[in-house]
């Protein structure tokens, strides 16, 4: 275990923003894992435990340990007549495990491709797109604690799922590192095609419906919407979309009867693409300094170069405002604020 002093993070986060770490340790094993955290207890020391860097904001410095989870696996190890269960490391790379589940035909995580960072980060925040979400293919996943390096199975009750949400983004907050997770994916897949954009490409491309279709599909989508962090820096969504009830929709609804909302499983309530109010308070395309609300989606913030963590946070906080000024919502973020 080889601990770094001052370490670049530049690199290693998508939004792109400089961020010194005072301490660094890559860890490959889980020996690797347990000797670090014991360390950065011993230490007393603040933790980041990072993945691929996709969704945290990062300050110009942090003094503490960063742990970069690097342990790397991917197998099947289990079948039965209609499932297959396949065990992925943390320190994978998300659209590694998509791919190598699309290229066997199984079926549960296509509509999911090139969502950016890590295996292990994708249990955290329930990762999801066009109508799905991690916590329809999940089994089970192992974690390490934080304090006592013990290693411990969470099932899928156990992560208390929900949009965005997981046990460790509330209740176990920094208290667990995921070591690995286990996915059951379809040898028979039924495909979610209910996001209109993936029908509408598969039609247009003359493909019939299969696992490898839709992740053609979702890519070429992605790509047409979102910004690839290669070139502008960004974390995907940088806020939620947010749950409002029917009332507030249909007081939107006076000023602006063309306002798109989403129904529940709860009547009285809807959820309204906070994007949408984003744009709707004049951000989308916006420049500030060296940051902005993207041009082709305002719910993604972007380094336009050269841009601090601080100023991104800034930004945000004005948009939070203004939403809440004009609608009267309060809007949250969505990506993990180191600040
Ligand atoms: N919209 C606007 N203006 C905008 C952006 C969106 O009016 O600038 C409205 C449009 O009506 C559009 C609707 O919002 O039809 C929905 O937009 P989009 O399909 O782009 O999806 P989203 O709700 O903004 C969510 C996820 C994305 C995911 C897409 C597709 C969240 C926070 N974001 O975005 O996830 O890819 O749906 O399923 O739920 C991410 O989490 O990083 C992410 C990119």
């Amino acid at each position: 275990m080889k601990i770094e002093t001052n370490k670049s993070l530049l690199e290693l986060n998508t939004f792109g923003v400089p961020c010194t770490a005072s301490s660094f340790v890559s860890i490959s094993n889980l020996e690797q894992l347990r000797s670090a955290l014991q360390y950065s207890n011993a230490q007393q020391k603040n933790l980041l435990i990072l993945g691929g860097g996709s969704n945290v904001l990062l300050p110009s410095q942090f003094d503490g340990l960063v742990l970069s989870n690097d342990l790397k696996g991917i197998r099947k190890f289990h079948e039965d007549r209609e499932h297959v269960w396949v065990e992925c490391m943390g320190g994978e790379n998300w659209d590694d495990l998509v791919r190598f589940s699309v290229s066997n035909k199984w079926g549960g995580l296509e509509n999911l491709s090139l969502i950016p960072g890590s295996v292990g980060a994708a249990p955290m925040q329930n990762i999801g797109a066009y109508g799905i979400e991690l916590c329809d293919s999940f089994d089970y996943l192992l974690a390490m604690e934080i304090k006592t390096g013990a290693l411990r199975v969470f099932d899928k009750q156990d992560c208390e799922f929900g949009y965005r949400e997981s046990v460790f983004k509330r209740a176990l907050k920094g208290q667990y590192v995921i070591v690995s997770i286990v996915v059951r994916l379809a040898k028979k897949p039924k495909l979610v095609l209910s996001y209109g954009a993936i029908k509408a490409k598969l039609a247009e491309k003359k493909l019939q419906p299969s696992v490898a279709a839709v992740r053609e599909v979702v890519v070429e989508i992605r790509r047409a919407k979102l910004p690839d962090p290669a070139s502008i820096g960004n974390c995907g969504s940088f806020f939620k979309n947010v749950l409002v009830s029917t009332k507030v929709l249909e007081r939107i609804k006076k000023d602006y009867p063309e306002v798109p909302s989403y129904p529940q499983d709860d009547p009285t309530k809807v959820k309204i693409p906070t994007g949408w109010l984003v744009e709707k308070c004049g951000w989308k395309g916006k420049r500030v300094g060296n940051t902005g609300a993207y041009e082709k989606q305002a719910l993604v913030l972007v380094n336009h170069g050269g841009a601090t963590g601080e100023e991104v946070l800034e930004l945000s906080e004005k948009i939070i405002a203004s939403v809440k000024q004009k609608f009267d919502i309060a809007i949250e973020r969505e990506v993990n604020v180191i600040l």
